[in-house]
């Protein structure tokens, strides 16, 4: 049974920050900082550090947006690395969508390596092309409910 906890200070985000750093493009110091203050300061952003059985196996960070219907975004997600392809990341999914069970549509954007991910959960996803180049981007969207 996984546990949540949500990242609420500087210590608990920087001692995430290298798992988290696996879902972060460029994963410097500078952008550890300004991770660190838009999770802990913006009231719609959340980070959570999933536990199994007292061990750190995953982080996820989500944006939720308010009106109706509710949607929430992905922002990140990272599986601890000898953690992967053993069902953490859906079960950290799932996980999310009770744990913010109000939010009927989940969105992420992703590019071609976690595009499998996504698709194999069920996400409808929409080629956004090439972003940056060689980066090509997608839109991934679930309806929860
Ligand atoms: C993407 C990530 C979170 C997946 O976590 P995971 O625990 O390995 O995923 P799971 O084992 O739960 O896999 C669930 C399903 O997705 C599929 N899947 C997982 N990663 C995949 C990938 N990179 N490409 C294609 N399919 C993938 C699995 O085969 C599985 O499918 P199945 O249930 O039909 O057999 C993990 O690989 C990770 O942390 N990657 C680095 C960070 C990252 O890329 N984050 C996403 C972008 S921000």
């Amino acid at each position: 049974m996984l546990r949540w906890r949500r990242i609420a200070s500087v210590a608990e985000f920087d001692l995430l920050w290298p798992l988290l750093a696996d879902a972060v493009g460029r994963a410097d110091a500078e952008r550890q900082a300004s991770l660190r203050d838009r999770y802990l300061d913006l009231p719609d952003h959340r980070l959570y550090a999933v536990d199994d059985a007292g061990s750190g196996i995953g982080v996820i960070g989500v944006r939720m947006q308010g009106g109706a219907p509710h949607e929430g975004e992905i922002v990140h997600i990272a599986v601890r690395r000898d953690c992967r392809g053993k069902g953490y990341g859906r079960l950290i999914l799932q996980g999310l969508a009770e744990l913010e069970s109000s939010v009927e549509t989940w969105t992420a954007e992703t590019d071609d390596d976690a595009l499998g991910f996504y698709q194999a959960l069920g996400f409808r996803t929409e080629d956004l092309g090439e972003r940056y180049p060689g980066v090509r981007r997608y839109r991934c969207s679930l309806q929860a409910k």
